[in-house]
């Protein structure tokens, strides 16, 4: 089972990803369940987020470097675990780079969809997207990086980008609404009602 969390900056999905991990680790066992993140997740994509987050390149040449990075992740960490029956929870994938990437800068949709596709990268099962006022998400966000500096209309632009997704693919996607009025607890309560209604 390979579970997302997404969101703009400041929604609360590496709280809400590190809470769900911790309801499988202790359900399934420590070994069976894998929590990781994105930008990065191995050894070449870690080091290549520290480029990504500081360095001002083309929107392109960013998209070019995700997938790369993406491609990496995929192949040495989630793809085995899956195959080994193991659950993973990854803290951003794919809806990141469509709403960022794509609604945020503008790059093309279909070329990133057409590079995901001729690389294979998979899709998640089920997806948690927590939406969140602009303003309230961008004030909680802590280590500003270079998407941060960017305005409240780049924001809302990425934060429509997610609401879209969600509406395009309702089988996979779960949006948890007003997050800015909610504290993690009631969050959590939302995402460990859908994980067991579903039966995962
Ligand atoms: P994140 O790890 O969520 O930030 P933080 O360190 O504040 O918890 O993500 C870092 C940034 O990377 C975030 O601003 C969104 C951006 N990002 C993209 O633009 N495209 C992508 O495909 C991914 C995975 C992240």
């Amino acid at each position: 089972m390979f579970i997302t969390f997404e969101g703009i900056d400041g929604s609360g999905k590496t709280t809400q990803s590190e809470l769900l991990a911790n309801h499988f680790k202790q359900i399934r066992g420590e070994n069976n369940m894998i929590l990781t993140r994105e930008p990065g997740g191995t050894d070449f994509a870690e080091k290549a987020r520290g480029i990504l987050l500081k360095d001002d390149v083309d929107p392109v040449s960013e998209l070019l470097l995700l997938v790369s990075m993406r491609y990496e992740h995929v192949k040495k960490l989630i793809l085995p675990a899956l195959k080994e029956g193991k659950t993973v929870i990854c803290d951003r994938f794919i809806d990141s780079t469509i709403a960022y990437q794509g609604y945020g800068l503008e790059v093309d949709l279909e070329l990133i969809r057409d590079l995901h596709k001729l690389v294979k990268i998979i899709r998640p099962d089920t997806t948690f997207i927590l939406d969140i006022d602009v303003k309230v998400g961008l004030s909680r966000a802590k280590d500003k990086n270079k998407y941060e500096e960017m305005n409240i209309n780049f924001y809302n632009k990425v934060r429509k980008g997610f609401q879209e997704i969600a509406i395009k693919e309702p089988d996979r996607c779960n949006v948890i609404t007003e997050v800015e009025a909610k504290d993690n607890n009631q969050v959590y309560s939302e995402v460990i009602n859908k994980i067991t209604s579903a039966g995962i």
